[in-house]
């Protein structure tokens, strides 16, 4: 059977986006009409994921009543002849698992998937880090591609890869080195978390999608905190690439956009593009927008 278990680590604080973030986890953050974490369910969704291990942490228990399938609610909308408000909860009943574990302590990305081991055991799995969206209103298979990729190759590993249009954002990422030209689909030779700008080795940036076989797990277990003192994902995945395994790496396609919502500026980016492209809302958003541009023309 081909791979069908996502893990959707959820478990940082937040800390860029304070203080709305305070006591709500930032997946739970609304882009247009729906929080975050349920464009990231229904992207997985749509490339056949089946099994999602959310990887929790303290006060990330509104993602786990989302996914709950809610009777009082639909009995009351149905009784009060809401029915269009009844099909904004149809996600409720897609045919998907839902297992939920908690990362007890925060130290970082690369401890939350370690967290997922007990669960994955042997199995191949898919990564998708739950603040970031693919595609405008997820509408992405990338991860479907991915997969593809991953069992075509016979790979240790598949990212997903961005191009960054400013070569000074590197800073922010999993920067990676192909061997050879970076086609669409390229063999990764090494990534490296966040490098300074001069010594990143392209503008490919990790883009919060991952396949990864169980190999993965044994590279996190002897992991050193690096970057800002944490067990990141990335060294993980280097040490893998260093004791041979392979990896390959997939651009995302043209218009395949990442919207990343875990700092103001890109969260505000990202809300007012998919406010935009409302179908009920949009248009009327758009005027109101043109004429507050108009108005403050100097900004
Ligand atoms: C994480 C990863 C980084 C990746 C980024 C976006 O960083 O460590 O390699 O490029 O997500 O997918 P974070 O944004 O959690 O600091």
């Amino acid at each position: 059977m081909s791979i069908d278990l996502a893990v959707v680590p959820v478990a940082g604080h937040g800390t860029r986006l304070l203080p709305s973030t305070k006591s709500q986890p930032k997946e739970m953050l609304p882009v247009g009409r729906k929080p975050v974490v349920q464009y990231v369910v229904e992207e997985l969704t749509r490339s056949e994921m089946r099994r999602l291990l959310f990887v929790t942490g303290n006060g990330k228990e509104s993602i786990e009543n989302f996914f709950d399938v809610n009777h009082e609610l639909i009995r009351f909308l149905r009784e009060t002849g809401r029915e269009e408000l009844l099909a904004t909860l149809e996600f409720e009943r897609r045919p998907v698992e839902y297992a939920y574990t908690r990362q007890r302590e925060q130290l970082g990305l690369g401890h939350a998937i370690l967290c997922a081991e007990p669960f994955v055991a042997d199995q191949s799995f898919v990564v998708a880090l739950g603040d970031s969206i693919i595609g405008l209103h997820a509408d992405s298979n990338i991860v479907q591609r991915m997969v593809s990729e991953f069992e075509r190759t016979k790979a240790d590993v598949v990212i997903a890869f961005e191009e960054l249009d400013d070569p000074k954002e590197v800073v922010h990422y999993g920067i990676a080195q192909p061997r050879g030209t970076a086609g669409d689909v390229f063999e990764l030779a090494d990534v490296i978390e966040k490098p300074d700008v001069a010594e990143a080795p392209s503008r490919l940036a990790v883009a919060a999608r991952y396949v990864f076989s169980p190999a993965i797990f044994e590279h996190l277990h002897v992991t050193k905190p690096g970057k800002k003192g944490e067990i990141q994902l990335t060294d993980a995945i280097r040490g893998l690439l260093k004791a041979g395994g392979k990896g390959v790496g997939l651009r995302l396609a043209a218009g395949e956009r990442r919207f990343d919502i875990g700092n103001f500026e890109s969260y505000f980016q990202t809300f007012v593009e998919f406010a935009l492209s409302d179908e009920e809302y949009g248009p009327s958003l758009a005027k109101h927008v043109r004429k507050l541009l108009e108005a403050a023309p100097h900004k």
